[in-house]
């Protein structure tokens, strides 16, 4: 038998090998496949789309759900991106802080304004990051997936 037909390196002692049915996988494969912040972005924008609409429809515990979600997910694109962590602090913690404080309060009438400041960062960010031709903007249309009115016992 050649060397090219030994089948999997199990004889690494230190590679961990995950079985993934059909292969395995080694720790770099599981790495690689993990979404970059492109990806996670696309569920981010996702996240803070449903946030904004279920707060015009002053459903309180939907928007805190989205946007709770919606922060994990920037968390997480730090995970995978270091570079972004001090960006992403502020934002969280200043942006998201601004919304979270209209959301909790019930401050309906604050959320336009509070949403397009939270808005213009983001864009803000994307160009401070080379990314300026990434301009997001919150879809008008609603999700239709989601029944966005709180139920009547909130
Ligand atoms: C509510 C907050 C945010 C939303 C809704 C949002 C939305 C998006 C969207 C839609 C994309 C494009 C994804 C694609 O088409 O593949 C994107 C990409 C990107 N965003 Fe954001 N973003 C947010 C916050 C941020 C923040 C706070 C930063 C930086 C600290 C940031 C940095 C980037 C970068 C660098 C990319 C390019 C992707 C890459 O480098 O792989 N974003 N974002």
């Amino acid at each position: 038998m050649s060397d090219a037909s030994v089948g999997p390196r199990v004889e690494l002692e230190h590679t961990h090998l995950a079985s993934a049915g059909k292969t395995q996988l080694t720790l770099e494969d599981l790495a690689g496949l993990q979404p970059g912040v492109a990806r996670l972005m696309l569920e981010v924008g996702n996240r803070f789309w449903r946030c904004y609409h279920a707060a015009k429809a002053h459903n309180r515990k939907l928007a805190r759900f989205q946007m709770s979600e919606g922060t994990k997910l920037l968390r997480q694109c730090v995970i995978v991106r270091p570079k972004y962590d001090q960006d992403m602090a502020t934002f969280i913690e200043q942006d998201l802080g601004r919304l979270r404080a209209v959301i909790e309060a019930e401050d309906w009438d604050r959320l336009d304004e509070v949403f397009a400041e939270m808005t213009s960062s983001v864009n803000r960010l994307h160009d401070v990051w080379d990314h300026g031709f990434l301009v997001w903007k919150v879809p008008e249309a609603p999700p239709a997936d989601l029944v966005l009115e709180p139920p009547t016992e909130d």
